[in-house]
């Protein structure tokens, strides 16, 4: 099955013309060159449609002390000669281990282009990957007298567009990504960011760099119907990459995260920068199911996947999110010293949700309907001032709250089948949870975590850093590998934005890092937002969305004002069209029993697949998806629609010839409506075979969700 094969295509000296790369059946083509000044330039085009205009690529040098002598004086942006270009192809298939599809097909033709730059006797290289829907770009350092230590101040990777397109897109922020997306020309981004640019500053922690900065992944939609993303792959030891836009030239420019003190990278020789990637196709599904930052990650470095598994899981959490439950114990203490504050002698607020009563309540749920974790939120000391102060010793994650009984309660879970997931949240104190770590993770392994949801609220610590940075960047990664060795998965929230680093890190099952349900709660996401997401933060890496909220209006339960942007049926569909190896059923166990029939679908669905089908897309409106559960002839099918109804066309095609299948339908009842009557669902029973075609009506802000189960 799986396949490999480098050839060798060329080795050609001293080409100074223009040379082209075509990807595997011709459709993409790169064009590297160099400009009279000697400055490395591409462009990039798809079925003869100009993608990319000519680009410039390279890197400026600071100033810097740190840099080995001499490194800072010339930048890396020109004067270079070619040296040589080796032009190679590769061809293999590899398997997740987990994943939408049991295996991944990573085709590329390559070409390394060598420069010198004569001016400082230095080479570099910079390497293209061509793949039939996009490409990936980076630059190469190989150790050198010339160039060994060096510290960068920006890096000037260029994306030059061919018109004013349709830009599918959330201000850059070295901090944070949870906004919703804004849909504009690329000439409109300017206005909406200065004036919103106040109002961004009211989440916990954002830096808007620019008013025309934008984050990746971007989604493009040119008016001739081409769909273009830029994002990156690979982001190791290096910060985050945005992009500024030049918005009367219309060329996107790479725009790095800075340190504290503004410092975009400490590089030492030999070292190799993130992909920078562009996707292109004619046809939205293809932007869905390409898996291109996947492939420019490096392969898996577990040995031993065996204890990583797709997970669905519910939680003490939704309670603490909507305000009727707290994560903190007592509300006696002005602040909290952690060893000091004796939580014995303080009295019980009444509104602490991880109580044993609540969790034992929760490990019961999750028994009875085939859920395998338990997230419990505010089980340990330190809740009481967790956020706002910068606070650098603000958790010791090893000491429970009074009325949480970690061995009790871990006892009573793995009694029933059922782990317990432990929760970090560090409040941003990287310093502080790096200390901690492996106390943290040691305690994990004597009471059988095998999961953890970290987070990262607030204001970096150290301090002055950003979320983004290539310090935090590393210290993720760090959490990563740590976790790794005590056999710990990963679920990170606030973390920077992924870039495929799960396929080599397969213990990283998830992140947030974009705005999650938590935000309907806080207001309300856009009725289209799930619609954006795969197109966008999910190129990356799959998402903790924390999908199936039954009880849409907060206000028919609790204080909160705020109401869902989804139908019940918009919600299942969730687990489908989001794919994700951690699936949350994140409403409250009371308000699954009041609708059990639509939540069998809960307990049906699989979260891990041998093949996915995506069956009808385009970003911002709808996206429908077929996927075969894992080891199993079962399908799942799922549709969300945006801020529009429609009627989903879905054929069966997918199935085995020959085969009936036991069909269930959940889908919008008449007159359902996100704002008006998000919980009219019905149930359709049927049996189906190959050929046969469901259509479907989803309501505005809806959606619908299938099982498929052969008989
Ligand atoms: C923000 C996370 O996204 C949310 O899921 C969590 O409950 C809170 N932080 C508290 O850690
Ligand atoms: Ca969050």
């Amino acid at each position: 099955m799986i396949k490999k094969y480098i050839i060798l295509l060329a080795l050609l000296p001293m080409m100074a013309a223009a040379q082209t790369v075509k990807s595997p059946n011709g459709n993409v083509s790169l064009t590297f060159s160099l400009s009279d000044k000697g400055q490395p330039t591409y462009e990039m085009k798809y079925k003869d449609k100009q993608v990319v205009n000519p680009s410039h690529l390279g890197l400026e040098l600071a100033r810097d002390k740190h840099a080995s002598k001499g490194m800072e004086e010339t930048d890396l942006m020109d004067g270079f000669t070619v040296k040589s270009t080796q032009a190679s192809s590769f061809d293999e298939t590899w398997r997740p281990v987990w994943g939408e599809t049991a295996t991944i097909r990573n085709h590329y033709n390559e070409m390394a282009v060598n420069l010198h730059q004569p001016s400082s006797d230095r080479d570099i290289t910079i390497r293209f990957r061509v793949y039939d829907y996009g490409m990936g770009l980076r630059y190469e350092f190989p150790q050198q007298q010339t160039l060994n230590y060096f510290v960068i101040k920006e890096e000037h990777t260029q994306f030059a567009m061919t018109a004013d397109h349709t830009a599918y897109w959330i201000p850059g922020d070295y901090d944070t990504q949870e906004y919703e997306y804004n849909i504009t020309p690329l000439t409109g981004i300017r206005a909406v960011i200065a004036k919103h640019r106040e109002a961004y500053k009211s989440n916990s922690s954002t830096t808007v760099f620019s008013n025309t900065g934008v984050q990746t992944s971007l989604q493009l939609k040119t008016k001739d119907g081409l769909y273009i993303n830029i994002h990156e792959a690979a982001c190791l030891n290096y910060p985050t990459m945005h992009l500024n836009l030049d918005d009367k030239n219309l060329v996107f420019e790479s725009w790095l995260t800075p340190d504290a003190v503004g410092r975009k990278g400490f590089i030492q020789t030999p070292f190799n920068t993130p992909w920078r990637t562009v996707m292109v196709s004619d046809d939205a599904r293809d932007m869905l199911s390409c898996k291109l930052t996947l492939n420019l990650n490096e392969p898996c470095k577990i040995e031993d996947t065996s204890w990583i598994h797709p997970t669905k899981y519910c939680g003490v959490w939704w309670n603490m999110i909507v305000g009727t439950k707290s994560w903190s114990y007592t509300n006696d203490l002005p602040s909290v010293r952690l060893g000091v504050t004796d939580y014995a002698k303080c009295k019980p607020n009444g509104t602490h949700g991880a109580t044993n009563e609540e969790v034992k309540r929760y490990i019961d749920f999750a028994a009875k309907n085939g859920l395998q974790e338990v997230l419990v939120e505010g089980w340990n000391e330190g809740w009481e001032d967790w956020f706002g102060h910068q606070k650098l010793d603000v958790f010791d994650f090893v000491t429970p709250y009074p009325d949480f009984d970690i061995k009790m309660l871990n006892d009573y879970a793995h009694a029933k089948g059922v782990k317990l997931m432990m929760h970090h949240e560090t409040s941003s104190s990287a310093l502080n949870y790096e200390r901690h770590l492996e106390d943290a993770f040691s305690l994990m392994n004597k009471y059988g975590y095998d999961a953890v949801k970290t987070g990262y609220v607030g204001d970096i610590i150290p301090r002055g850093e950003y979320h983004y940075s290539q310090l935090m960047n590393n210290h993720y990664q760090h959490v990563i590998e740590t976790a790794a060795k005590h056999h710990i998965m990963v679920n990170a929230h606030e973390a920077t934005r992924p870039t495929g680093i799960c396929r080599t890190w397969p213990n990283l099952v998830g992140n947030e890092s974009a705005r999650g349900t938590e935000y309907e709660a806080f207001g309300g996401n856009v009725a289209y937002h799930t619609v954006m997401l795969p197109f966008t933060r999910l190129q990356g890496g799959p998402m903790d969305y924390t999908p199936g909220i039954f009880e849409t209006r907060l206000s028919d339960w609790s204080q909160n004002p705020s109401f869902v942007h989804t139908t019940l049926c918009g919600q299942l569909s969730l687990y489908l069209v989001m794919y994700s190896p951690l699936q949350m059923a994140a409403d409250l166990p009371e308000h699954y029993e009041k609708y059990d029939d639509a939540f069998q679908f809960i307990r049906d669905v699989a979260c891990d697949w041998d093949d996915s089908k995506y069956l009808e897309a385009e970003p911002a409106q709808y996206i429908t998806v077929a996927r075969k559960a894992k080891g199993t002839d079962n399908w799942f099918v799922g549709g969300k629609t945006g801020e529009e109804a429609r009627t989903a066309v879905v054929r069966l095609d997918f199935l085995d010839k020959g085969r009936k299948y036991d069909c269930a339908i959940y889908q919008d009842a008449k007159g359902a409506d996100y704002e008006h009557n998000p919980k009219a669902y019905q149930i359709i029973h049927k049996t189906v075979k190959k050929g046969d075609v469901l259509k479907i009506n989803e309501a505005r802000g809806g959606g619908f969700a299938v099982s498929l189960i052969a008989k």
